[in-house]
């Protein structure tokens, strides 16, 4: 079948052989098929779905796409966390540390800025000098050396993943259950741990926008990755508003580090505990109240603090950054303040996504350069109570001509009301 041919199939609701897939996507690999025309496939895929079949077909195709981790070197327990994306998700920084102090090994390949929700990947790329892109041989010595390494797809691992997300980024094609489940299970498999603990957030921010679609996605996820053997387990969880105050790469490296120090937001530190402490139970350090009693303690003695800095010193980073939270500061800021008093009941993440991408957060094309220091910071969250005239948020970033576009968005994110709305849980479900 010529790629025409298949994007009509597709388009069409027809279902692909795993054959056709493999051929569609190496042949997008190889140059062959331009990228209209595998945005056009995204697309069809988004609008008429995948079967599981071809979702695994999809899935494998990643993972093979490149090298296969060949882990026998690394001592020990392997295992990996993955979001499928929010706004203020820096909870990598805190969990994967976490694991790593105490022994379980994290070998995490992670991604850059998608839609609206902030990467890892960029977000680690804040501090000078690291480096999110190693081959397998320098990637197992990291690894051995700090407990802990986080790296982007590459030209070695998941290379597929590393096009088409880039190309998903750009044309709204994120929010579909089988190319979230390809992506992140393709990476999963590729970088071959033993545990794997999935977010799957939920709500405004997120790309599921209701708890019935997180539930198919989290199904999906899990049950590719039963299939290959792993042991897995994901959390679905709340996305209403921003996780913690920071959203924006640098900012929100900072946050997590204060998260480290036991100065962080509640939500933030809270996730990271509760994602942290599963990792563990998974791993065999214990019963699950006792995993959360380590993570917790890990944070107190400023063990997990120390993996991290070990962490960023082995990705060609300084560890005295992580201590001194020194990362890039933007040129501009702006204050936002209330125009009127009152309990704030929502903040619509996505918009504040957004606007930190606008600020220079993230990119409008696949080429754009993302300016680490740029995002927002935001003074209050739901359940607050604000002053007219007190500040809701401020904004960074490297131009001014940049406030223009998002003032309004981020201000409008905002409702206020008389009475306090009934906090929302954190963690609202779970699959196994
Ligand atoms: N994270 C990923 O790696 N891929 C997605 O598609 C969404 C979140």
């Amino acid at each position: 079948m010529t790629p025409y041919e298949l994007i009509k199939k597709k388009r069409d609701g027809g279902e692909l052989t795993p054959g056709e897939i493999t051929h569609f996507i190496t042949g997008y690999l190889h140059g062959e098929i331009p990228d209209y025309q595998m945005a056009a496939f995204l697309m069809a895929v988004y609008f008429r779905g995948m079967t599981k079949e071809e979702t695994t077909a999809l899935t494998f195709c990643i993972r093979d796409s490149g090298t296969r981790a060949d882990f026998s070197r690394v001592n020990g327990i392997r295992a990996d966390k993955h979001s499928t994306g929010g706004v203020g998700d820096k909870t990598t920084f805190v969990v994967i540390p976490i694991v790593a102090s105490l022994g379980v090994k994290a070998a995490k390949m992670s991604g850059r800025g998608l839609g609206h929700t902030g990467g890892t990947v960029d977000k680690l790329e804040a501090f000078s000098g690291v480096k999110t892109e190693m081959g397998q041989e320098e990637f197992i010595t990291a690894v051995n050396k700090a407990g802990a390494c986080v790296i982007g797809q590459s030209g070695e691992f998941a290379p597929a993943d590393k096009l088409l997300y880039a190309l998903r980024d750009v044309t709204a094609t994120v929010d579909s259950i089988p190319l979230i489940t390809a992506s992140i299970m393709g990476k999963k498999l590729a970088a071959d741990d033993d545990c794997i603990v999935l977010d799957v957030k939920v709500g405004s921010g997120a790309f599921m926008k209701d708890m019935e679609s997180a539930r198919v996605l989290a199904q999906s996820m899990v049950r590719v990755g039963k299939d290959a053997g792993k042991k897995i387990r994901a959390l679905i969880t709340n996305m209403d508003e921003p996780l913690g105050y920071a959203v924006g790469n640098a900012l929100e490296v900072v946050e997590a580090i204060q998260t480290l120090k036991g100065k962080g937001p509640k939500d933030v530190t809270e996730l990271s505990i509760s994602l942290a402490a599963h990792i563990l139970q998974l791993a065999g350090v214990g019963d699950y109240d006792t995993c959360e009693t380590k993570a917790r303690e890990a944070i107190i003695s400023g063990a997990a603090l120390k993996t991290f800095a070990d962490m960023i010193e082995v990705q060609g980073g300084s560890s005295a950054d992580v201590y001194t939270e020194n990362l890039p500061k933007a040129k501009f800021s702006k204050t936002l303040t209330a125009t009127k008093s009152g309990y704030i009941v929502k903040i619509n993440a996505e918009e504040v996504g957004i606007s930190a991408g606008l600020l220079g957060a993230g990119r409008q094309k696949k080429e754009d350069v993302i300016f680490p220091a740029a995002g927002i910071l935001l003074n209050k969250k739901v359940g607050d109570y604000v002053e007219k005239g007190e500040v809701l948020a401020t904004l960074y970033a490297e131009e001014e001509v940049r406030f223009l576009k998002v003032e309004g968005r981020v201000l409008s994110a905002f409702t206020l009301g008389n009475t306090p709305s009934a906090p929302r849980k954190l963690i609202l479900d779970r699959v196994e």
